[in-house]
């Protein structure tokens, strides 16, 4: 059983700290909110302590791993903390805004000789495993090219000033909410992007920061990604990849924090298309199993190091892309 502290109880935190509730892998032991007074009774309810303070966290022997569920801008300075303070780490997504600020935070990691691992649970869907795992094997020939799209409306609710409205926060618009994803399951696919064209919009929505993000990622070792990311639609997921020998589609029913189960369609050259359907299951919960798994030496965790710094690269290429206009080309 690994002992965590969730750091943030706003939306992300409350979800993960209800989820682990039901895992005999975690258990939370202490939780942070920098105004704790509003989740004390969530606290209480979950049976941890609730300070107000990381450093609190940070000097808790009891506490083995964090839990960060913050600001995009803080989880640089975050991680590097928790790993001098000897602390596993479980960074929500995006581990950081630069790739600079990304090696950073693996540095301090490794330097420690500890476990990281990023909330992208869209890796731990049973469908999208399935498909990767086709992709791998090769039976669908040479991976040609993605198509996918992320898109919610559950920001239209929120109050103009919130952070995940801005453009320091959240460059680029919908990328760090929800364009992160698919661009993650497109590098797990191709490897390190080569460059990126980027355009973001406000088209439908008050979100003065931008609701329509289209985006054209080419990869060094591979085909293209067509990604679409909106934050003024219903809720819509798709992740398909073209190969030379037939192709993949993974469809979400809803969003991964109330899942309703996938469908998967799949044609092979010459064959009749299927399509397959699968139940609802938390993916997010396997994703931080998948994270005590590996703390606890269990299981090596799914998510390399390099295609945590291959994201982020192309991530801040994204923004750099929305922001000039212009095609940018990776290192
Ligand atoms: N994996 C997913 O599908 C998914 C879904 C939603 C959110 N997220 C991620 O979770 C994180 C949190 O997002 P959210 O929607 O819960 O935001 P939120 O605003 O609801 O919650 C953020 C929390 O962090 C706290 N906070 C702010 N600054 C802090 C600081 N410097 N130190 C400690 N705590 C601080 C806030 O008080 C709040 O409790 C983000 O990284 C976001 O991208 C991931």
């Amino acid at each position: 059983m690994l002992d965590v502290a969730v750091v943030g109880m706003g939306w992300w935190g409350k979800t993960l700290v209800n989820l682990i509730s039901k895992s005999s892998k975690l258990r939370v032991v202490k939780g942070m909110k920098r105004n704790p007074a509003s989740e004390m009774d969530f606290a209480r309810e979950h049976g941890f302590e609730m300070v107000s303070d990381y450093a609190d966290v940070l000097k808790d022997p009891k506490v083995k791993a964090v839990i960060l569920c913050t600001p995009h801008t803080t989880h640089t300075e975050q991680v590097i903390a928790a790993a001098k303070a000897g602390k596993h780490v479980f960074c929500e997504k995006p581990l950081a805004l630069t790739r600079a600020d990304a090696e950073r935070s693996l540095a301090a990691i490794n330097a420690n000789k500890l476990h990281i691992a990023i909330g992208h649970e869209r890796r731990f869907e049973p469908p999208v495993m399935d498909m990767m795992r086709m992709i791998q094997s090769g039976e669908l020939g040479v991976p040609l090219q993605i198509e996918a799209n992320f898109s919610q409306d559950k920001f239209l609710a929120l109050p103009a000033d919130n952070w995940r409205l801005t453009p320091e926060e959240a460059p680029a618009g919908p990328i760090t909410a929800t364009g992160i994803h698919i661009l993650d399951l497109s590098v797990s696919v191709f490897g390190a992007a080569e460059s990126v064209w980027c355009s973001v919009k406000q088209l439908g929505s008050p979100l003065t920061n931008g609701d329509t993000l289209a985006a054209m990622v080419k990869f060094k070792k591979g085909g293209h990604a067509l990604l679409t990311a909106i934050l003024a639609t219903p809720f819509d997921g798709r992740f398909a990849v073209y190969c030379s020998k037939g192709w993949i589609e993974v469809r979400d029913k809803a969003h991964p924090s109330t899942p309703m189960g996938w469908t998967l369609t799949k044609v092979v050259t010459g064959d009749q298309r299927e399509t397959k359907e699968y139940p609802p299951s938390s993916s997010v919960l396997a994703n931080v199993e998948a994270f005590a798994d590996a703390v606890e030496g269990r299981a090596v965790y799914p998510m390399p190091q390099d295609q945590m710094l291959a994201n982020i690269s192309a991530l801040e290429a994204i923004i750099a892309s929305a922001r000039s206009g212009e095609r940018v080309m990776l290192k």
